[in-house]
């Protein structure tokens, strides 16, 4: 795997818990999984017992040659990683981010983490049948796989699988990262690397990689289409016979609420006593009115186009004026959202507990505390939270997209079956009535509430499953291996 994110060392989204729990299911079906990910300044090496193994000479376009640091360490003492240091690259707080915006050297630091991934493989001679590359960041290490140079000849039977995870990051960086990639001119046109003048990374992938695959069986067939393919859907669709959709697993022995040590009480389906536990100290730490008797609403999410928050912004002030229910919220990101949500704790302070910021422990928390879960997506690919959710008892209202469709089956009135709570239209009003939907649920049919809760719990989304389904898209990836020099 070469990745930008692997929790617990470095995560902002999914994308770190879908590298740490793909890498520890695989190892346990008996394959020889390994991490390669940047040494930025925030991993603590110390608590990971992180140390220094020896240095790598990796080789950029116009005679440009880095020695990197190959730092190892162990992820849940399953799955060894290998950090790559390079300190004017990653020795810095953020992981795509700085203090004033993107890192403008972005398309540079994931050139090279791509490269440096392939130099360290040959240089500890561990040469792999297949190279799990995860959306832009590392979607170069296809191309350098396709037009490797002779000091990477031992990799020449490698084949790589990109997994895009979110499309609407494509990672467009200008031409001189084509001439720091270093590979011949021919790779660059509008086919191939190019766009509208700047290297594609994630189109890149696209074209080079033997396999394909993204986070959901919905969500692959939507990035095919034009909205959702976000200009990459003629590239997908020049691919069909090699992308899969493999929905995402949940690591339960993070996200459990029977083992879980982030949560004040533990509780399993038999017993929900340590729920409403849960949901109490929930409400003290946000000041939330203490009361078991209105429904709590968690949010945890980046704050961010994808998630809908323009949907809530309209939905939320006027399902709050007319339903009774709590909210508990956290996540950064967008100022304009940011500052929505400190507005709508002042106004109903007591209902309203806002969190800004990025915190594991208060998301388990959210998880565990809550009755219900929204997230309201414009697209999700896969989603985790919703799944996470599921296993929490907490039940999840959600648009049916990507991801989300197939995990959460709807609400039947009924009969009481279903895991949450659906709509369709992207809109602030089928936002509002659905939450609506929750809140009147809640209150007349409160033995559904505890039906559907049950449901919810019985739900298995463990990685075993989609693990297999991958090692199957390697095999299709090493038998389909095209060369292109
Ligand atoms: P995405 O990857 O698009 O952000 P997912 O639902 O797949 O969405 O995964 C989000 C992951 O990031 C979950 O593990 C969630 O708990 C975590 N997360 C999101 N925002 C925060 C936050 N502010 N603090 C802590 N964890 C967060
Ligand atoms: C992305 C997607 C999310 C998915 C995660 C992990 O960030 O937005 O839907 O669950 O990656 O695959």
């Amino acid at each position: 795997m070469v990745a930008s994110e692997c929790a617990p060392f470095a995560k902002l989204g999914g994308l770190a818990d879908v590298v740490a729990g793909l890498s520890k299911a695989l190892r346990h079906l008996g394959h020889e999984t390994r991490v390669v990910l940047p040494l930025y300044s925030t991993i603590d090496r110390a608590k990971y017992g992180i140390h220094f193994t020896g240095s790598s000479c990796v080789h950029m376009g116009g005679g440009i040659e880095h020695w990197v640091g190959v730092h190892e360490g162990q992820l849940d003492n399953k799955v060894p990683v290998w950090f790559v240091d390079y300190q004017s690259y990653f020795g810095r707080p953020g992981i795509y981010d700085g203090p004033h915006g993107h890192y403008q050297d972005n398309g540079y630091r994931f050139a090279l983490l791509s490269k440096a991934a392939m130099q360290i493989c040959k240089d500890w001679q561990f040469i792999p049948h297949v190279m799990h590359l995860h959306d832009w960041p590392s979607a170069l290490v296809a191309v350098f796989l396709k037009t490797w140079d002779w000091v990477l000849s031992p990799l020449s039977n490698t084949a790589s699988v990109l997994t895009i995870h979110n499309i609407g990051y494509s990672g467009v960086y200008d031409s001189g990262v084509f001439q720091y990639i270093g590979i011949s001119p021919h790779h660059f046109t509008q086919d191939r690397m190019e766009d509208h003048g700047k290297v594609n990374m994630l189109k890149s992938g696209i074209t080079y990689a033997d396999a394909l695959t993204t986070v959901s069986p919905t969500h692959a067939r939507e990035i095919l289409t034009p909205d959702g393919g976000m200009g990459l859907a003629p590239y997908l669709n020049n691919r069909l016979d090699d992308l899969f959709g493999i929905i995402n697993g949940a690591d339960y022995e993070h996200w459990n609420p029977e083992i879980d040590p982030h949560i004040p009480s533990r509780y399993n389906t038999r017993d929900l006593s340590g729920k409403a536990n849960c949901k109490a100290a929930l409400q003290k730490q946000l000041n939330l009115q203490e009361t078991a008797e209105l429904p709590v609403f968690g949010i945890v999410s980046r704050f961010a186009m994808q998630k809908g928050f323009s949907l809530l912004r309209e939905a939320l002030p006027a399902a709050m004026k007319r339903m009774a229910f709590q909210i508990a919220v956290l996540g950064n990101g967008d100022t304009d959202t940011e500052n929505f949500f400190r507005w709508l704790q002042s106004t109903y302070p007591g209902n309203v507990g806002v969190h800004i910021g990025f915190s594991i422990e208060l998301s388990h928390r959210i998880e565990a505390g809550s009755d219900f879960f929204l997230m309201p997506s414009l697209y999700e690919p896969c989603g985790l939270n919703q799944i996470y959710s599921l296993k929490y008892g907490t039940l999840p209202v959600v648009r049916a997209a990507g991801g989300l469709d197939d995990t959460v089956q709807n609400y039947d009135e009924a009969t009481g079956n279903g895991t949450g709570f659906k709509f369709w239209t992207p809109t602030s009003a089928a936002l509002h009535d659905t939450i609506g939907w929750a809140v009147s649920t809640w209150y007349d049919r409160p033995h559904h509430i505890t039906q559907l809760r049950r449901q919810a719990m019985a739900q298995n989304f463990d990685w075993n499953t989609s693990a297999h389904r991958y090692v199957e898209v390697y095999q299709h990836a090493l038998q389909n291996r095209q060369t292109v020099r």
